[in-house]
């Protein structure tokens, strides 16, 4: 197949492998034949691209990745819940985004209380997403196209119905009795009573994070639901359980590991109360988001695990809480155990105290947010960039307008977020647009951590109305309705009633008309992702802010070398005057509104445009 026919067939795949079978990706020569090209320059003034590309050591510094959230990706096998085949059926659409790797939420075999986040054998797949061997197909159909396989390892906990948990809590003498974090009760307390737990720590997902076992006669702590035992990292057994499993998965051909709340791992052994919080919980985080042994225990995880290894893995850690000075020791390139970490300062910034208390968010907050990011990692360590993923409502619904500037603010925001210094993440649909759902009743809501406030702050005598306007805005289950595959009944996702309405917005927002239609958001997205494997400034430029017009748009600079990429973006519903762009020192690389509306001096509502500037 000829370099030619990769890229302008659609859903063929865009890769090649090495002789020793490692997935190679190649350097694409051009966006494609979509509209975002025509639209943006033609292809004489477009620039040389000759820049050396970043070495495969590093590949994950130069990529795209995508993230699947398997339960509500594709159904193959009609009993409405996604799984390992339907990903397979669907390659084409990932592939077709340019994209370099893939993180599949867990898939591993769970009770599915917190869909999959809670493991209870992590060495297989579970019954509703398929067999091993369809894991197996996957990893190969993926390199086969030249895209890894980045697995989610959940190990700050595991499952309550996990053998490991099974017998730990029927005595404390047994082989993995130390495996959990148990404490007695609080001295001077009735142990199982209320006020007894052995500290004042609420859970995330509703109530105490402390959990009586009457045959124990102890308390285990969970950080999230009562079904979700926090693991003893202090003890080497656990520890070398987990590295042997990883092990295990990266001899069967995965690529690295996107790691959930890995920052959690190490608790204050002395676990002290928190403050109270308005749900009437202490809160725990000073004690554990970056606990005393966090870093030792992941640079043993990566001398363990991946130093040994001639290949290149992603490690890539989950990090909610953590600071830019810790995030830079955590992924410094000589001396860091990650490669990088998710952050959560920018979706924390329309929260009132708590998720459930939404406030507005300002143009200014969220550019100074993104920005110090950028500058605190900017000559050591290195950042993940998303809006979105599986806990987080949707991008354009969140920050953009769904409505009126649907289009223009799903594409403003992806090139704000792409051409900045970091690996960016795209989640299933976002590359759509896809927005929230209507949540219109509780019944149409299914996520553990939304079930439980709502029960809570009913209870509590909060009016049902306003609990669930909260959640039809910060709900997780805004990210996990089903992909919008085709305009079709469940939107193509099943031929049966899927686990979880499907948004009524399929009928016309949905990947067949996406692909259909040269200037739709897919394609935006396909040309943004090129722009990185074209440009070495978009991967590794200095990032410098442009102060223009604070309160409406976002514009900063990338520069390397003699190449530098400018980004403007404005980020309302209002145009803006800018300062004359000047026509004969930019070139157009890529831009979301037509060049008939096009002006030097102002930009359009969600406006985005993105030059390069020439030199001499
Ligand atoms: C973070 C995951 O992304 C989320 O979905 C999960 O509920 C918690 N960690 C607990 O595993």
């Amino acid at each position: 197949m000829s370099d030619d026919q990769v890229l302008l067939d659609w859903g063929s795949g865009v890769a090649s492998l090495t002789s020793s079978g490692e997935p190679h990706r190649r350097r694409e020569r051009s966006v494609d034949a979509t509209g975002w090209r025509a639209m943006a320059s033609s292809p004489d003034s477009l620039p040389d691209t000759s820049s050396e590309p970043p070495c495969d050591a590093q590949w994950w510094r130069a990529a795209v990745i995508y993230q699947v959230y398997p339960r509500s990706f594709a159904d193959s096998d009609g009993d409405g819940v996604g799984d390992l085949p339907g990903v397979i059926a669907h390659l084409d659409h990932i592939a077709g985004l340019g994209v370099d790797a893939v993180w599949l939420s867990p898939v591993y075999r769970s009770p599915q209380r917190d869909n999959g986040y809670d493991v209870s054998d992590y060495q297989d797949i579970d019954p509703s997403f398929g067999t091993l061997a369809d894991l197996d197909e996957l990893i190969r159909e993926l390199h086969r196209r030249g895209m890894r396989l980045i697995m989610d390892l959940v190990v700050n906990h595991t499952s309550d119905e996990h053998p490991w948990f099974i017998a730990s809590r029927q005595n404390r003498t047994g082989a993995t009795a130390d495996w959990y974090l148990w404490r007695d009760a609080r001295p001077g307390t009735i142990p199982g009573q209320a006020g007894a737990e052995p500290n004042n720590w609420g859970a995330a997902f509703s109530g105490s994070a402390w959990q009586w076992v009457p045959e124990r006669g102890q308390y285990y702590l969970h950080l999230f639901s009562v079904e979700q035992p926090d693991l003893n990292w202090d003890n080497p057994e656990v520890r070398e359980a987990i590295f042997a499993m990883m092990n295990w998965w990266l001899d069967r051909g995965v690529d690295g590991f996107r790691m959930d709340v890995i920052n959690f791992i190490s608790k204050d052994p002395a676990l002290p109360d928190g403050p109270v919080d308005r749900a009437g919980y202490g809160d725990g985080t000073p004690y554990f988001v970056y606990g005393p042994q966090v870093h030792t225990h992941l640079a043993e995880m990566k001398r363990r695990v991946f130093d040994h290894r001639s290949g290149s893995y992603l490690r890539v850690g989950e990090m909610p809480g953590v600071t830019p000075e810790q995030a830079r020791e955590l992924t410094d390139s000589k001396h860091g155990p990650l490669n990088m970490i998710f952050q959560f300062d920018h979706v924390y910034l329309d929260q009132d105290g708590d998720k459930w208390t939404p406030r507005p968010v300002s143009v200014s907050d969220l550019r100074d947010t993104l920005a110090h990011w950028q500058l605190a990692l900017a000559d050591s360590g290195w950042n993940s960039l998303y809006w979105s993923n599986h806990d987080q409502p949707r991008a354009v619904s969140r920050f953009g307008n769904d409505s009126r500037y649907w289009r223009e603010s799903a594409t403003a925001l992806a090139t704000l977020l792409h051409l900045h210094r970091g690996t960016p993440y795209v989640y299933q649909g976002e590359e759509l647009g896809m927005t929230n759902a209507p949540g219109e009743s509780i019944d149409d809501f299914r996520d553990i951590e939304s079930l439980h406030h709502y029960a809570d702050a009913v209870e509590r005598g909060e009016d049902p109305t306003v609990v669930l306007a909260a959640l039809r805005r910060m709900s997780r289950d805004n990210a996990r309705t089903p992909m919008q595959w085709t305009s079709g009944r469940y939107g193509g996702f099943s031929t049966t009633k899927p686990w979880i309405p499907v948004n009524p917005n399929h009928h016309w927002l949905n990947a067949a008309a996406q692909v259909r239609d040269p200037h739709s958001i897919y394609y935006y997205y396909r040309a943004l992702i090129a722009l990185r494997h074209q440009h070495h400034a978009v991967v590794d430029g200095e990032f410098v802010i442009n102060e223009t017009g604070r309160d409406q748009i976002y514009a900063f600079r990338r520069t390397a070398g003699n190449e530098a990429i400018e980004t403007y973006v404005n980020l309302s519903d209002n145009p803006v005057s800018i300062d004359e762009l000047e026509p004969n020192a930019l070139v157009l690389l890529l831009g979301n509104y037509p060049e008939s509306v096009r002006d030097t001096t102002r930009l359009a509502p969600w406006e985005a445009r993105v030059y390069r500037r020439r030199f001499g």
